[in-house]
């Protein structure tokens, strides 16, 4: 499906549904309104009263059209009345397309025809309309889908205009791509499956793909990995993924950017094994894998002038015969030796071989995506990632990228007092401390491993995962992170 741009009138659009946005202030005179209510012979306004509509942030109205509006039902959908951003456009766009699901086709007009506003409602439209359906079959396998999308815009229509809608439906296709990754069972995603994924995915766009197996994982040094990876009987991976733009001769290197992802593929907890309940939704722990990946898709489709690594290390934590078990200590690549004290804290293990890898490629920027830990959800709640880093600018950059993405990130601090927690009496480090500020002595294990890169550790544990729509997000894996890393890429690309 490919979004299209137009400046049809909104009456001659012969669609399933007309969409349009209001802010709560002016909901019944707001001019798109007006023109409709007076196209459907004054029917609209008098609803809109009567339902005590009041175009709050994410409400909708609808109803069946008449007179002379082609389109068979139209859309009212309340922005609120914060100011007008990227956050809300994308929201306008995610509204359309989710509520006009089981509908063929949809027309929404745009706010205005700037290409920010346009980029954000594609990607909005895209994210909008997905659904993870590959399980189902006969009656449960969804009979319509949004086959035609239509963005209406007065003025008019530049190139810039449609370069903005094909990036932002770009963007788009890449999150839904790692909501896929997330919410596919871990029967059927496993280490290998993800990592083929991967580099089908890269080869389509003509990134670099490296997928290691367990021999070349061996030979090239990872022992955590290797540990976290002993109790299961699949194959671990490890993937590095290099987008490297098409320069003009002559022109000055490119910045690097280096993304480092947790690609658990099922967290069982090991033999610390976890309850029931909190082992369900552990299919979701390669979140920042996905989240990852994505990003480097992402950032290739819209040809950003940067270089961009992306690293993941995958296997499962399982339980079998040789699993690895608390009290066993294990060298890492960067060679500091690691006392097992919990093997349910196996994301930091993984990742901290996966930094050290990172960081010898010198990147300016190391940022890793992870669905590290529960502390972080207690914290912070279901919604919002931890922001861990050590570099005062990278954490102003990304708090502006999060404005802008609409996702939520908070500055947690890494604070020196807990590092305490993590000396050993039998080896260099212990890889966990105590519960209390358990994400924080996460991001200081993960800390050692960074060398002296400005690193970001995201930490994901709630928002990679949604348990129902939120905002944005759709139930299930929510491919969370990657509209931010993307805004993040553009402010750099510009500055
Ligand atoms: N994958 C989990 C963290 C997690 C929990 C993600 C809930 C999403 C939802 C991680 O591997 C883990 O088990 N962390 C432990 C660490 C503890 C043993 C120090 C935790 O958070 O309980
Ligand atoms: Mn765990
Ligand atoms: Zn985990």
């Amino acid at each position: 499906m490919k979004i299209q741009l137009s400046t049809e009138s909104f009456a001659s659009a012969a669609v399933d549904v007309l969409a349009v946005a209001v802010r709560s202030k002016h909901v019944t005179d707001d001019p798109n309104v007006r023109a409709i209510d007076k196209a459907m012979g004054g029917i609209l306004v008098p609803q809109l009263k009567d339902q005590e509509f009041k175009g709050g942030e994410g409400k909708t109205f609808s109803m069946l059209a008449r007179g002379r509006v082609k389109a068979k039902r139209v859309l009212i959908i309340g922005l609120g009345d914060k100011a007008m951003g990227s956050r809300l456009h994308r929201l306008l766009g995610v509204i359309a397309s989710r509520s006009s699901q089981s509908k063929a086709s949809l027309a929404l007009i745009a706010p205005d025809l700037e290409a920010d506003t346009l980029r954000c409602l594609s990607e909005g439209l895209i994210t909008g309309t997905y659904k993870y359906t590959r399980y189902f079959t006969g009656d449960r396998k969804p009979k319509r889908e949004l086959k035609k999308l239509v963005v209406l815009g007065k003025g008019k229509l530049t190139p810039a205009a449609r370069e903005a809608v094909a990036q932002g439906q770009a963007v788009g296709e890449t999150v839904n791509l790692a909501r896929d990754w997330v919410n596919c069972p871990p029967n059927d995603l496993t280490a290998t499956v993800l990592a083929d994924a991967a580099a089908e995915e890269s080869k389509k766009l003509g990134i670099a793909c490296k997928v290691l197996d367990k021999k070349a994982i061996e030979k090239l040094g990872m022992p955590l990995l290797l540990a976290v990876n002993r109790g299961s009987k699949e194959e671990p991976r490890f993937i590095h993924m290099t987008y490297a733009p098409k320069l003009e001769r002559g022109a000055a290197k490119p910045k690097k950017i280096v993304f480092v992802g947790k690609g658990l593929t099922f967290d069982s907890g090991g033999l610390c094994i976890k309850p029931a309940d909190g082992m369900l939704t552990m299919k979701m722990d390669m979140g920042g894998a996905a989240t990852t990946i994505a990003t480097v898709l992402a950032a290739a489709k819209l040809g950003l002038p940067l270089e961009v690594h992306g690293i993941v290390a995958s296997t499962d934590n399982m339980t079998g015969s040789d699993a690895y078990k608390p009290g066993d200590v294990y060298p890492s690549r960067d060679g500091k030796t690691v006392e097992i004290i919990n093997t349910d804290a196996e994301g930091r293990l993984v990742l901290a071989d996966a930094l050290a890898y990172a960081r010898d490629l010198e990147p300016d920027y190391l940022i890793d995506h992870a669905t590290l830990t529960g502390a972080c959800m207690v914290a912070l709640g279901g919604f919002t990632a931890g922001l861990f880093t050590n570099d005062d600018g990278l954490r102003d950059a990304y708090q502006k990228a999060s404005a802008l993405s609409g996702e939520s990130f908070w500055a947690m601090p890494l604070d020196e007092s807990l590092r305490d927690q993590l000396k050993s009496q039998i080896a260099d480090l212990k890889h966990t401390g105590s519960r209390y500020g358990g994400a924080i002595t996460a991001a200081l294990f993960l800390r050692e491993f960074v060398g002296k890169c400005a690193w970001a550790h995201l930490d994901i544990a709630g928002p990679a995962w949604m348990d129902k729509d939120h905002g944005l997000h759709p139930q299930g894996g929510s491919g969370f992170g990657v509209t931010t890393a993307v805004e993040l890429l553009r402010a750099l690309s510009a500055s």
